[in-house]
This record gives C-alpha cells, structure tokens and sequence, in this order.
C-alpha cells in the first residue's frame, strides 16, 4: 500500500533501483495517509514492527470484513480470501499445520542437492553463451521457475504458463477487469486439477504432500487448497526472482568488492544472502497491513480498534537500536538480530528457508563460475517489471 505522509520524504521515484531506496529513519507510530486516500497507523520501530506481527490483536482476516475502514483491494490471487495470508486463527492455523509438515527446515536441506544441480545447470548453459547475456532470461527468471515447478511437481505445458499466471496473480493492477477474470481463473482451474491428479495419483512432489497432509486435518475448504497450491506455486518463485534480479543489480553495479569473497567462501555467501534479503527490498511498498481488533498501546501510543495498522519492515531493518549503521554496508557480517524481511508472527514466511537456500546458492556459484562477470549497462537505466508489491529488473545484461 503506496503512502505519504507530512515528513515523508524518502520515497524515491519508482523506477529508482531498489538497494538505492531511501528509508526514514524509525520513530514512534504515526498517523499517514495512503496515495489511495486510506487513514492508517504506521509502525516502524524494529520492536513496534515485531510487534503488530505477533499479537494476536492484530490480524490479516478482518481487513476484508464489514468494520474494515474503505480501501482499495488489492488485485489479483494477494486478494483472494481464501488465500492463508488472509485468514487469522483457527482457520489460519489449520493451514499453516498442513503446510508445515511439507515445509521444515529439515526438508528443505534434503532439497539441497537437486536445487544445487539445477544451479549448476543453468550455468552450465550461461557458459555456453557468447556474451553479451541478459541474466534474467537465463538465469534469475529460470532457476526458481525450475525449482518451485520440480518442488510442486509441475508438468512442462504448466511451467509455461507460470509467468502468464504470475501476471495476473501479482498484477501491478493495469489488467483490464475481464482479462484479470479469465487469467484467475484460468489458473485456479489449473490448481484445481493439479489437487484431484495428485489425489488420484499421489507422487513424491510437494502437491502430494500437500494433500495427503490436508485430508489427514481434515475440514480445510477446497478453495482455501486451490488458492494455497497456486499461491506456492506464484510466491514460491517470483520472489525469489525478484530478489535474485535486485541483488544482483547491486552486487554487479555498486558492490563488484564484493564478488570475490562470495565466489571463494560458500560460508561468507551465506552471510551476505541473508544481508541482501535485510537490505533491498521486494518492492516499494512500504508496510504490511494488520487491523486493529481492540484499542492496543504500541510504543507509547494507543492504536485505537479499527485501524488499519502499516507495519514498515523496511525501516525496522534499519533501526540503529537493533542494527548499528556502521555495519549496514559490511555484506559478510552476520546480522546482528533476525531480519524482518520474511515477516514475524503467524504469517511468517513458510518459503523462508527455501529462498534463503536458493539466493546462497546461486550467488555463490554464479560469482565461483564467473568471476568476471559485470554489467554492460548501469543498474539506473533498466527497465522494471512491477506487481502488486514487486519491482524487478525486466533485463540484466551482462558480459565476462
Ligand atoms: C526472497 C524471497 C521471499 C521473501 C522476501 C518473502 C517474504 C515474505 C513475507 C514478508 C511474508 C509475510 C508477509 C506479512 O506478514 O505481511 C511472506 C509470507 C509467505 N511466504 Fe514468502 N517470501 C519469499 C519467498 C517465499 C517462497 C520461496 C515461498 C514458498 C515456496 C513463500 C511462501 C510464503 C507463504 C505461504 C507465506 C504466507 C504465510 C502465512 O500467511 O502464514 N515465500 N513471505
């Protein structure tokens, strides 16, 4: 949810690359207003941030609900409300236990050697390139797709129709209204028809899981499964791209200090993953919406029942409280307290270890194997390509 407010300043334009954003520095919870004209409070203190996202007074559900003070709805799937990220309690919970069961950290390191293979795939193909390349084409863009289409367990006409869905599911909200039904629905059916496949025939693929581990819990709705297949199928791998474009903007253009150190020392990488993720942004969006479900002091301040509450995780990853400024620029230095990036609270991210794993790796391999690589034109002249709460480079070109 874009917003201004009186002392605002920071929001640089939007085509601005995204590491280069400048944040406000954090302070007590303020009232704004949102481009779309919503009244809100907005958090951003790092301990403030934390917690909206885990008192239970605070919930995703009734922003949709009847009390909800008028906003604009956001398009695509991210509205649905049947989707997990809208559901608070019970209903929430159910689906986070099905979930979990397919994705524990444990898990996610059995997956590490197939999605190390894939890495080395893809740039076993980059190498046999003649540059100039565009890194998103062949690189970013690909590499999730694969995993999260292994992971599902997607068919090859499936993994085609990935971006064309992503589209619609994360519309920027320039989709003409029919388009936008028929291309959500087209992809719901897909979701659909995935489910009663792998009801009939069960595989060893995430979708399996999924639903072996949802008749086990019994009472979850067929719509709220449909939307959280086709939810991990979309977020499973646009942010991932997303993340992996932004950050190698940055790496590539500002920080080739940096690159190295992320080749040599698979350990060092880790680190510098996990400040990536801190530091640059999916998007511009500035803030989580929560609604307020009674009146509730944060910081100092009553947040009175019924608000709509913007939690700036952006700004709280730069609060001088938690992390000192002389150690934001240090990419190897571990953080100093866990990132927000991924949220906190009941909706934490449930693909947190995922694409920590996937943005270590294929940063790591791609600086090993390419020690030269470098930008054939500067991170200010790309093109962008936006959804609901993304921005990514549409090209990355690139040459060694
Ligand atoms: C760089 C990559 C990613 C980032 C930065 C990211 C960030 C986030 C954030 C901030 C939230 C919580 C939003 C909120 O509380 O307002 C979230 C939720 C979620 N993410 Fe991710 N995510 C990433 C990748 C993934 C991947 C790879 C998957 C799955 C394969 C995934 C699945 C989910 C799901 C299912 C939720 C909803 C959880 C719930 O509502 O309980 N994410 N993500």
């Amino acid at each position: 949810m874009p917003r201004s407010h009186d002392t605002d300043e920071a929001v640089g334009p939007p085509s601005l690359p995204l590491h280069r954003l400048r944040f406000d520095p954090p302070g007590p919870p303020e009232s704004v207003t949102s481009s779309d004209g919503t009244r809100a409070w907005e958090v951003s203190r790092y301990a403030d941030v934390r917690m909206v996202l885990t008192d239970p007074r605070f919930g995703r559900a009734q922003l949709h609900g009847p009390d909800a003070p008028p906003r604009s709805d956001e398009p695509g799937l991210v509205g649905s409300l049947d989707l997990m990220f809208n559901q608070d309690g019970e209903d929430h919970l159910r689906l986070r236990r099905t979930l979990r069961r397919a994705f524990t950290p444990r898990a996610v390191a059995r997956w590490r050697p197939w999605i190390a293979s894939i890495v080395e795939q893809r740039l076993d193909q980059l190498a046999s390139c003649t540059p100039p390349v565009d890194l998103v084409a062949r690189f970013t863009l690909p590499l999730p797709v694969e995993v999260i289409s292994r992971l599902m367990g997607l068919d090859a006409m499936a993994q085609e129709r990935l971006r064309h869905w992503t589209q619609y599911a994360f519309s920027d909200g320039s989709h003409p209204e029919e388009e936008m039904r028929a291309g959500l629905a087209e992809f719901a059916a897909f979701g659909s028809a995935l489910l009663a496949e792998r009801r009939r025939a069960p595989g060893d693929d995430l979708t399996s899981v999924l639903v072996r581990a949802a008749d086990a819990e019994g009472g979850i709705p067929e719509s709220q499964l449909v939307d959280l297949v086709c939810g991990l199928v979309v977020g499973g791998h646009d942010s991932t791209m997303t993340m992996l474009g932004n950050s190698l903007l940055y790496l590539l253009g500002e920080r080739p200090d940096s690159w190295p150190r992320l080749g040599a020392d698979e350990q060092a990488a880790g680190a510098l993953a996990e400040r990536l993720l801190h530091l640059v942004p999916l998007g511009d969006d500035r803030g989580t919406a929560r609604y307020a479900a009674a009146d509730t002091e944060v910081g100092g301040v009553t947040i009175p029942a019924g608000s709509v509450v913007l939690a700036d995780c952006g700004r709280a990853n730069r609060d001088p409280e938690v992390f000192p400024s002389r150690q934001l620029d240090d990419l190897f230095a571990p953080l100093e307290a866990p990132t927000l990036s991924f949220g906190a609270g009941p909706h934490y991210c449930m693909g947190a270890w995922l694409a920590r794993l996937e943005l270590h790796l294929s940063l790591h391999r791609l600086a090993a194997r390419f020690p030269g690589l470098r930008l054939v034109r500067p991170a200010d002249g790309v093109e962008w390509r936006r959804g609901t709460t993304s921005r990514s480079p549409e090209r990355i070109v690139a040459e060694w």
